[in-house]
């Protein structure tokens, strides 16, 4: 990277993606001349870290982006809806976690490690994936450039910091109080989430699907540009606070065995083949929590159909399917000289 300095603006920087995103940028020394975090009025003038010191949080508004050559906006999908047009109209370049743009025919849904040459035809508005979806396509990107996967079926077990930081607050405290004798209290999910497993990711759709499932369904396909690939998915929330882990059963053109499809991952980049069953070593979220990578484990083959394998993918849905994959994103733009300086 050349010399040349970025001043960034982080959206919804008090959250739970939002606090990872400035840890990412500082850990990763991202080229900017000025990060600051944006928030509701009703965070305005909190300080949070960074390098070292203190940033003072700003309340969003409509004027908040002049002077600004990229912003990060993790803030939810009506904040997104409303400020990312305006920051793009203001110069910036826009790299949002929300849902709220991913599906748009003139924005990018880019996964660094797969699709980073969709960067080329943004128009101010990148949209980062799915959190479920990332990792999974992370791990598949590799082999369908390989077999050509036709079928996809995942099942997930989704941490509660994919959430937001209420929804840790909920499980912490039910756990506190079912253990104490006292009735658990739900606000952010419909049932009590600690010792049990919804299966039911954001609102449910005509199709009998969740929301989730069909981001996962249509995202996908987006991303790694073949529309012949078919995805079915059932997503479910367990009381795991960080990491999400998803079963992976694929169906593809060439046949691969197991360790065909161990070695292509182990290649992969952004992936860890972490996959000896005899010693008890299979990818868990309480071992991926915190770290960067894609971790991949319990390949096997699917015998009941051609050329099937089954696998295990377990990725902190904080970092890689938040945070990290939106930096890396930003990272990938300055590479590709695509960010304007203003
Ligand atoms: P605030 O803390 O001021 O409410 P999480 O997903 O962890 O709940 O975090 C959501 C983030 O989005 C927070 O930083 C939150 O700020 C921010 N946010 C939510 N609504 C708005 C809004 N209308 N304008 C600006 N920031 C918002």
């Amino acid at each position: 990277m050349s010399d040349v300095r970025f001043r960034v603006a982080v959206v919804g920087a008090t959250g739970a993606v939002g606090r990872e995103m400035l840890k990412t940028l500082e850990a990763r020394d991202f080229p900017a001349s000025e990060v600051v975090p944006m928030a509701s009025a009703r965070s305005a003038g909190m300080k949070l870290p960074y390098k070292g010191g203190e940033i003072q949080v700003q309340e969003l508004t409509e004027d908040s982006f002049e002077g600004f050559d990229l912003a990060l906006f993790s803030a939810g999908g009506s904040t997104s809806e409303k400020f990312a047009p305006i920051a793009a109209r203001a110069g910036c370049v826009v790299v949002d976690n929300s849902s709220a743009w991913r599906m748009d025919d003139d924005t990018p849904l880019v996964v660094p490690e797969v699709n980073p040459h969709d960067l080329d035809w943004h128009k101010g508005i990148i949209a980062n994936p799915n959190c479920s979806t990332i990792q999974m396509v992370v791990a598949l990107k590799p082999l369908h450039d390989e077999a050509t996967i036709k079928r996809v079926v995942v099942s997930t077990y989704q941490a509660v910091s994919g959430s937001g930081q209420k929804a840790m607050v909920e499980l912490e405290n039910q756990v506190r109080r079912l253990m104490s004798g006292q009735e658990a209290e739900s606000e952010v999910y419909p049932h009590q989430i600690a010792f049990n497993c919804l299966p039911h990711i954001d609102s449910f759709l005509e199709n009998e699907y969740t929301k989730e499932e069909m981001k996962m369904v249509n995202e996908t396909v987006k991303i790694m540009g073949d529309e012949s690939v078919k995805v079915t998915a059932t997503t479910v929330r367990v009381p795991v606070f960080f990491g999400h882990s998803e079963s992976v059963n694929i169906e593809t053109a060439k046949k691969l065995t197991s360790a065909q499809a161990r070695g292509i991952l182990a290649q992969a980049p952004g992936v860890t083949v972490f996959d000896n069953p005899s010693e008890n070593v299979y990818p868990m979220p309480v071992e991926c929590a915190g770290q960067d990578d894609v971790f991949v484990g319990r390949i096997r083959v699917d015998d009941t159909i051609e050329n099937g394998l089954n696998m295990w993918i377990v990725s902190d849905n904080i970092r890689k399917g938040a945070a990290l994959n939106t930096v890396q994103i930003a990272e990938t733009l300055i590479e590709r000289n695509l960010v304007r300086v203003l």
